[in-house]
């Protein structure tokens, strides 16, 4: 383990982001449209356009808090063991799930700063906890290759879309960035769980836990979908924009798909994430490259 980690180096405190003078400017997109995919929405008006991105940004919010609060437990779990052993990396990922918990402060402060000046409220799926009941319902593999997964994700989504996007909100671009920074460690760490539990582990059981893992996935999918007819409720409640039947669709058809690859297709296509997998099972890959990410992106 570093002596000392990337974290400790850039430590942030969740009150330097949000409150005080630091407001969310409606007047601006809140996440890359390569995530939100809402400007291509081109029969609605360009303010709908903002309206409906600024609702996957809220969507946004809402998901990582969901992901942490069983990132963190798990975490915890993992480090429990370990106790007696090397120093510096149960400091890591203790100070990992340190941070995940701040994580999950951060995310509900800015969900909250949302709710302030957003017109009417937004629907969203869970609990959290019932999530994470379910998910930790799988076994430890599964659970560390999906948080391997949400890792990684994080960091695509920064160094990819919001980095270089010049019109995002500043705040909420802010958030992006600090996520970003932290999370670059966890995926390290995670990827040595996920090799740590798969090398108890025979052929057969990681690909049991590869299925947990798609298990995962699925179920994800499922409330992705659930989450994108309570945004389509939140758009027309928040612009008064009557939409036909075919609009519907076609905003449920964009916006599914958009958050499929925000949550899963920028994760499963990801080198890193792709290469972890090799090393646990080249055949479990290879049917994932080929066979299941196309869906997702
Ligand atoms: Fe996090
Ligand atoms: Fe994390």
């Amino acid at each position: 383990m570093p002596r000392r980690s990337a974290a400790e180096r850039f430590a942030w405190r969740v009150e330097d982001l949000i409150g005080g003078e630091r407001r969310l400017d409606f007047s601006k997109p809140f996440l890359p449209d390569s995530l939100a995919r809402t400007e291509g929405m081109v029969w609605l008006t360009p303010g709908q356009r903002r309206v409906a991105n600024q609702i996957r940004g809220a969507g946004y919010l809402h998901m990582f808090g969901l992901v942490e609060e069983f990132i963190l437990p798990f975490v915890l779990d993992h480090a429990r063991p370990q106790l007696q052993g090397d120093d510096y990396r149960i400091r890591a990922l203790l100070q990992f799930a340190g941070e995940e918990a701040k994580h999950i402060h951060l995310f509900k402060l800015f969900r909250e700063e949302f709710e302030r000046g957003f017109r009417g409220a937004c629907s969203v799926i869970g609990p959290p906890e019932a999530v994470a009941q379910a998910v930790l319902a799988h076994e430890p593999l599964s659970v560390a290759l999906t948080i391997l997964h949400i890792e990684w994700m994080t960091q695509r989504h920064y160094i990819e879309s919001v980095k270089d996007d010049g019109d995002l909100d500043p705040q909420f671009k802010s958030l992006l960035r600090h996520h970003w920074m932290e999370e670059a460690q966890h995926a390290k760490l995670d990827t040595l769980m996920v090799q740590a539990l798969a090398s108890t582990r025979g052929g057969e059981e990681i690909d049991r836990a590869v299925d947990g893992y798609l298990d995962i996935g699925g179920f994800l999918d499922a409330g992705l979908k659930q989450q994108v007819e309570f945004d389509l409720e939140s758009f027309v409640k928040a612009t008064g924009r009557k939409l036909s039947d075919e609009e519907r669709t076609e905003f449920i058809r964009v916006q599914h798909q958009a958050n499929r690859w925000t949550y899963i297709g920028s994760a499963m296509t990801h080198p890193n994430v792709l290469a972890t997998l090799e090393s646990i099972s080249p055949a479990a890959r290879k049917r994932i490259e080929e066979g299941i990410a196309p869906v997702f992106c």
